[in-house]
C-alpha cells in the first residue's frame, strides 16, 4: 500500500515525462500549459488506489492514470469553452489565453494523447479497458450535452440532475477506479463494485463543486465564483430553490434570470440560496451519494485496513475548497 501522497507523486513524475511533439506549437503548448497547472490529479490518483487495494502492480496502472488525467485536462479546455468561464486553477483558460478554435484543436488532441497512453497498458487487459474508457468517454460527452440542454430549461428535476451530473463526471470517476481494478487483474464483480464506489462518489463530488461555485472562496477556488449562476446552470441548488421558492420570490428568480448585471445577479440569488438553507440541503444529498459509496465499498471482499486510505480520501474531498 503507498499513501495518497505517494501515489500523486509518481502521478506528476509520469506526467512530466510526457514528451509532446512541438510542432505546431501552438497546438501543443496549450497542453502542456493546462497538464502542468495541476489541479488535485484525483482521478489518477484513486485509480492507483484501486491499484493498490486489489493488491495491484503501480506500475501497470501509470498508463491508465495518464489516459485518464488526459481525458480528463481535455474535457476542463471545452468544457471552459462551453461555460465561458475566463478561469482555470488559478489562471487563464486555454481558450481566453489562445482562442475558442485552438482550445477545441488543443482539446481533440489530448484525447487522442489519451488514447496514446492507453495503448501502453498490458495487452492482457487492453480490450476491457479500452471498453471502460470508451464508455466514460462517451457518458461524459452526453452528461455535457444535458448540462447545456438545461441551461434553457425551467423544468428540469433533480432526478434528470443527478444523472445529468452522473454522466458528465461521476462516470469518469467510477470509470478510472475500474481501470484501476481491470490493470490489478480484479474479478468483474469487485470491478463493478469500486466502479460503484467511484461513481457514487462521483456524484457527491460534483455536488459539493456545485456548492463550491457558490460558496467557494475566490482566493483558493481557481475558477469564478458564481459561474453557475451567471450562465443559469440547472445546479442542485437552483433545483432546490426551484422546489422551495414561494411565488414571489420565484418571480424575482425568473427576473434575475434576465439581469445582464452579473455582480447583481450573482448577489441576489445567492441571498436567495442563503434565505432558503440551499446549501444544507445540498450538503444532506452530497452526505447521502457519500453513503452509497461506502456502501458499495463495503461490499468489497478486501480486509478494512486496504480500504481506510479510500475512506480518507473521500471524506477530504468532502471537505476540500477547490
Ligand atoms: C473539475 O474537476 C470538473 C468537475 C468534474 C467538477 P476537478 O475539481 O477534479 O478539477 P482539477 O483537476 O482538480 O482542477
Ligand atoms: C464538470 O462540470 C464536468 C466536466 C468538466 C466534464 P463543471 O462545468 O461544473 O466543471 P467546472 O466547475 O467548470 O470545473
Ligand atoms: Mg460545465
Ligand atoms: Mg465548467
Ligand atoms: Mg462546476
Amino acid at each position: 500500500m503507498h499513501s495518497p501522497s505517494e501515489l500523486l507523486k509518481r502521478i506528476e513524475q509520469a506526467i512530466t515525462e510526457i514528451q509532446y511533439p512541438i510542432y505546431p506549437g501552438s497546438l501543443y503548448e496549450p497542453i502542456s500549459y493546462i497538464m502542468s497547472l495541476g489541479g488535485k490529479r484525483i482521478r489518477p490518483t484513486m485509480l492507483l488506489m484501486a491499484v493498490d487495494l486489489f493488491d495491484g502492480d503501480l506500475s501497470a496502472g501509470i498508463p491508465a492514470a495518464l489516459a485518464i488525467e488526459t481525458f480528463h485536462n481535455f474535457t476542463l479546455v471545452h468544457d471552459d469553452i462551453m461555460d465561458n468561464a475566463p478561469l482555470r486553477r488559478g489562471r487563464k483558460t486555454v481558450h481566453e489565453k489562445w482562442g475558442t478554435n485552438t482550445a477545441i484543436l488543443s482539446g481533440d488532441v489530448m484525447m487522442v494523447e489519451a488514447n496514446k497512453h492507453l495503448t501502453n497498458v498490458h495487452v492482457s487487459v487492453l480490450k476491457p479497458a479500452l471498453e471502460t474508457f470508451n464508455l466514460t468517454a462517451q457518458g461524459v460527452c452526453e452528461g455535457q450535452q444535458l448540462d447545456m440542454e438545461f441551461e434553457k430549461r425551467d423544468d428540469v428535476s433533480i432526478e434528470e440532475y443527478i444523472d445529468m451530473i452522473r454522466l458528465k463526471t461521476a462516470v469518469l470517476l467510477g470509470g478510472a477506479m475500474k481501470l484501476g481494478a481491470i490493470v490489478s487483474n480484479a474479478t468483474k464483480e469487485q470491478a463493478e463494485l469500486i466502479y460503484q464506489f467511484g461513481e457514487n462518489l462521483g456524484i457527491a463530488f460534483q455536488l459539493q463543486d456545485d456548492i463550491l461555485d457558490v460558496y467557494g472562496d475566490p482566493a483558493k477556488f481557481g475558477k469564478q465564483v458564481g459561474g453557475d449562476i451567471i450562465s443559469d446552470k440547472k445546479t442542485f441548488l437552483r433545483l432546490k430553490l426551484q422546489e422551495l421558492a414561494s411565488k414571489n420570490d420565484l418571480a424575482s428568480l425568473k427576473n434575475q434570470a434576465q439581469n445582464a448585471d452579473n455582480k447583481m445577479k450573482i448577489k441576489a440569488i445567492t441571498g436567495l440560496y442563503d434565505l432558503y438553507e440551499i446549501r444544507t440541503a445540498a450538503t444532506d444529498v452530497m452526505k447521502h451519494y457519500l453513503d452509497l459509496a461506502f456502501l458499495a465499498l463495503t461490499e468489497i471482499s478486501t480486509p478494512i485496513e486496504r480500504k481506510e486510505a479510500l475512506i480518507n480520501i473521500a471524506n477530504q474531498l468532502m471537505n476540500r475548497e477547490n
